[in-house]
């Protein structure tokens, strides 16, 4: 089954297409980096648009890069919550339009969930596990039972490991986008210099904190070694927090995603933290990691072979806790 995977959720254009949830015939991200640079986030209504300018030539280069005609897609994933709303619909509207002229399936996908499938895709993977998927906007814990089935069990309190890292970025002058640059910044400084408190959960909490990653830095000096102080604490809350879940939910698997998961330093420690442990680890090779059309693709397919089809009156939702979504 080849289904055509959309992803418009934040500031990425993408489209992608996957034969049968794991074998991938093209991948295609077009990335607004250089539109939102100079405001230093995302701006909603220049995302929409740029979505407008960007899908056709995507979704083109997409089937060249597979060799394919539009009449061989079998099935259309699309990313429809959480997400900017506006962004959401530009995919969502084309997902229709698609779906509608060639008769083929719809489905709406979690693009937080689809973010745990980027790590599990073309793996043996032993379920439940805990799933932690650290993006720009989320930093949310989910027990996966199956490829869809993910409850949410815990989630930050304040900012997205993803906003702690552009955040600290911003507060030292490094530019946008935060988290590539703060790793790279990171590189060589000796983070033992700065003991920044931690912010991680109480005992018994299920939900977790990152704002004190940025407010650490904001009171001590810039530099190389607070950058690199900064990383090596957001990455050892992350890893302890996706270890002390595990054991709470009694499981022996973890999976790691989001685009925060393409810091190697987090990769390293959630691999040790799960390797202590004897847990399973999964985690998505890079370029799965950010935000892509592959994992929606991936995740659609194993909706659909469930009978999880939606039709043409999905919709959009900011939040995936949103009635209806
Ligand atoms: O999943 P994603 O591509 O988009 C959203 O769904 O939000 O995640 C983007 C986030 C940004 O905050 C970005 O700074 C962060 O992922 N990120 C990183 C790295 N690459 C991207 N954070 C830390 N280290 C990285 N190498
Ligand atoms: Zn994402």
């Amino acid at each position: 089954m080849l289904v055509l995977g959309i992803e418009t959720s934040c500031d990425e254009t993408a489209a992608a297409i996957v034969a049968d949830g794991e074998e991938i015939r093209a991948s295609v991200v077009a990335s607004q980096e250089d539109l939102h640079g100079r405001f230093g986030g995302v701006v909603p209504e220049i995302a929409s648009r740029a979505h407008l300018e960007r899908f056709l030539p995507v979704l083109t280069t997409a089937l060249n890069q597979a060799h394919l005609d539009l009449t061989a897609i079998d099935a259309i994933a699309v990313s429809n919550r959480p997400g900017l709303v506006g962004a959401l619909l530009v995919g969502l509207s084309a997902a229709k339009v698609l779906a509608w002229a060639l008769n083929s399936s719809i489905v709406g996908v979690n693009h937080l969930e689809a973010h745990i499938i980027a790590a599990l895709m073309g793996k043996k993977v032993k379920f439940p596990l805990v799933a932690l998927v650290a993006s720009g906007g989320h930093t949310s814990l989910f027990l996966s039972t199956s490829f869809t089935q993910h409850g949410l069990i815990g989630q930050t309190t304040d900012d997205a490991a993803g906003e702690a890292f552009d955040k600290v970025a911003g507060i030292l002058g490094l530019g946008y986008l935060g988290g590539p640059l703060v790793e790279k910044a990171a590189r060589g400084g000796n983070p033992k210099t700065f003991d920044f408190p931690r912010s991680l959960l109480g005992e018994d909490s299920l939900d977790f904190s990152f704002s004190g990653v940025k407010t650490a830095v904001l009171y001590h000096i810039s530099g190389q070694d607070a950058t690199q102080s900064a990383e090596k604490l957001s990455s050892r809350e992350l890893a302890d927090v996706a270890a002390s879940f595990a054991q709470r939910e009694k499981v022996r698997s973890v999976a790691l995603g989001g685009g925060v998961a393409a810091n190697r330093t987090l990769r390293e420690r959630v691999s040790e933290a799960a390797r202590a442990e004897g847990f399973s680890f999964y985690v998505p090779p890079l370029n799965l990691s950010t935000d892509n059309a592959v994992m929606v693709a991936a995740l659609g397919y194993h909706r659909l072979q469930e009978g999880l089809a939606d039709d043409l009156t999905l919709d959009a939702y900011p939040r995936a806790s949103d009635p209806g979504a």
